[in-house]
């Protein structure tokens, strides 16, 4: 008789187990017994499989491929990923803000664009999105924003009149929101969309010399957007759509890439550019920052086990390689605190051991202990020693990712140049980049959005806030409103 090839089942500990049916009773209609550790351990297991999702950013899915430098941007930066020719491998996530880990994929919403860069450096993490710009330039409003994105206290309800009343209140949002409420609002796929660092980061070259960056990975399988009637209609049919669409293509061959260019102003001249160049609400116009071309990302491999490789994948802002820094970007400063703190609390302390996160290159850190702790520490434990432990080698690796700066302590507005205003960059994407077709869908959108529950004072101010980005364009929503209502 030829040999059963299945494995023979296991417990987690690896004793081989007698039945994967029946549990141990007493006599055939007898009741259970407590010592039946199998059963015990799959029920229990059962219990703990959920972890908390992410706080915003829940519902998403994600891929591993690679990243090829195909130009040469060594005189802007030493960083080892951007070095010509490099190859490195990366785990991408895509994923919206507000919803929950069930929710549609074709909701209106930004969609999350998260890359983790495996270098020989250790891991490098650019946790972006689909749109060039946010929402808010102080981390302060940041919680409230998602809040108020999320549900109500009292029904639970996801509700546009708080959505309203807060864009409406927050006039640095509109350009964010004119671009939401754009056909870029829903991409047709992850695989059919643009990702943006949106921040400005620092580059340092071998000299010491710095530049200052914004990321855009530009989709190679063009832009396609969904019509707000075709998502409506696939949330019903098919909410996991983006999520299906991507794992799809990737096990047909069909490999999605995205081509990197950069935008690069010299340091010196963020002191005196028009408006502050680090105001994540606005974009550098091509014009004065052309996109520099640097290389390829390309997705190839599908994950094996979407918990373990996507659902407990840790990105982090600060996961930062050398010729490579932050801005004074109060929003990016502030993430480079919360991302860390988030994964502590959802993952734990050790999350970084969790082979997804861990790097594809030695760690010689002088952490140790804590919940979950699988790396093997040993002595020294401490820092400075002379029994050989690692030492911080700053000559090598000098921490030059900074920039001069002075004052008192203050909680103020970024002080204001020439052409900083809220509505500026809004009104050029209405009148310079969307044509008149692109424009009436905005106004559809924006008027379908608002006639769903939007109340009195809140939609008066919602009309003024479309009047301040273009007084057409506010009269056209305003009037579209007021039509249905009437
Ligand atoms: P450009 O004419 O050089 O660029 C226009 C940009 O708009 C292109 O990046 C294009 O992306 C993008 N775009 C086209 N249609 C839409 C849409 N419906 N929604 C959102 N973006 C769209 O102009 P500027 O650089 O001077 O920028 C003008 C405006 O364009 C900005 O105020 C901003 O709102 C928007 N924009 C600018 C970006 C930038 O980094 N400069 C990036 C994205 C948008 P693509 O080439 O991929 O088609
Ligand atoms: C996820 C905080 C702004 C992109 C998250 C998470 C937190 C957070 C706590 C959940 C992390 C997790 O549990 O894994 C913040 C704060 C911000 C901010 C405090 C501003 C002060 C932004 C901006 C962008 C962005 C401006 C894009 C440019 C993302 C993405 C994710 C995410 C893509 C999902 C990461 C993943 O795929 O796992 N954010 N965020 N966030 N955020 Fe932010």
């Amino acid at each position: 008789m030829a040999e059963d090839p299945r494995k023979p089942t296991t417990n987690d500990a690896g004793n081989p187990v007698a039945s994967d049916e029946y549990s141990l009773t007493v006599g055939p209609n007898g009741p259970i017994v407590l010592h039946d550790h199998y059963l015990i351990e799959q029920m229990a297991q059962f219990n703990r499989e959920r972890i908390p999702e992410r706080q915003p950013h829940a519902k998403g899915s994600g891929a591993f491929g690679r990243f090829e430098v195909t130009e040469d941007v060594s005189r802007y930066t030493r960083a080892a990923v951007f070095q010509p020719g490099t190859e490195t491998e990366v785990l991408m996530r895509f994923s919206t803000v507000a919803g929950e880990r069930g929710s549609p994929d074709t909701w209106r919403d930004p969609r999350g664009f998260s890359i983790k860069f495996y270098t020989s450096d250790g891991n490098y993490d650019m946790v972006g999105n689909n749109t060039p710009v946010f929402f808010m330039r102080d981390p302060m409003k940041f919680q409230h924003f998602i809040r108020s994105q999320k549900r109500r206290a009292d029904n639970n309800l996801r509700d546009h009149d708080m959505q309203w009343d807060f864009w409406s209140l927050s006039p640095e949002s509109a350009h964010q929101v004119t671009w939401l409420m754009g056909d870029r609002g829903i991409p047709r796929t992850w695989r059919h969309m643009n990702g943006y660092s949106s921040h400005t980061y620092l580059w340092v070259n071998a000299e010491g010399e710095k530049f200052w960056v914004k990321y855009h990975f530009k989709t190679d399988q063009g832009i396609e957007c969904l019509t707000q009637e075709e998502a409506d209609r696939l949330a019903g049919e098919d909410s996991d759509y983006h999520m299906r669409d991507l794992y799809a293509a990737i096990d047909r061959g069909e490999h999605p890439s995205w081509t990197l260019y950069m935008q690069i102003m010299p340091f010196r001249e963020a002191e005196t550019y028009r408006f502050n160049p680090f105001d994540l609400t606005k974009i550098w116009p091509h014009e004065d920052y052309p996109l520099i071309k640097v290389g390829k990302l390309t997705l190839d491999t599908n994950p094996v086990d979407n918990h373990a490789q996507i659902e407990q994948a840790a990105f982090e802002p600060n996961n930062l390689v050398p010729g490579i820094g932050l801005s004074p970007d109060r929003m990016l400063l502030a993430r480079g605190f919360s991302y860390a703190d988030a994964h502590r609390a959802r993952l734990g302390v050790n999350y970084k051991q969790i082979p997804v996160n861990a790097p594809k290159v030695p760690v010689h850190s002088y952490t140790k202990d804590g919940a979950m702790q699988t790396r093997t520490v040993t002595d020294p434990v401490y820092a400075p020693n002379s029994k050989g432990g690692p030492r911080a080698d700053g000559e090598r690796y000098p921490d030059d990712t900074t920039w001069e700066t002075d004052g008192d302590m203050v909680r103020t507005a970024y002080t204001l140049r020439e052409d900083d205003d809220d509505f500026g960059q809004a009104n050029a994407l209405v009148n310079q980049v969307m044509d008149e077709p692109a424009r009436e869908r905005l106004v559809s959108n924006v008027v379908k959005h608002l006639l769903d529950g939007v109340t009195q004072p809140v939609l008066e101010r919602a009309f003024d806030y479309w009047r301040s980005v273009d007084a057409e364009i506010g009269e056209r929503i305003a009037r579209g409103v007021r039509e249905k209502q009437s």
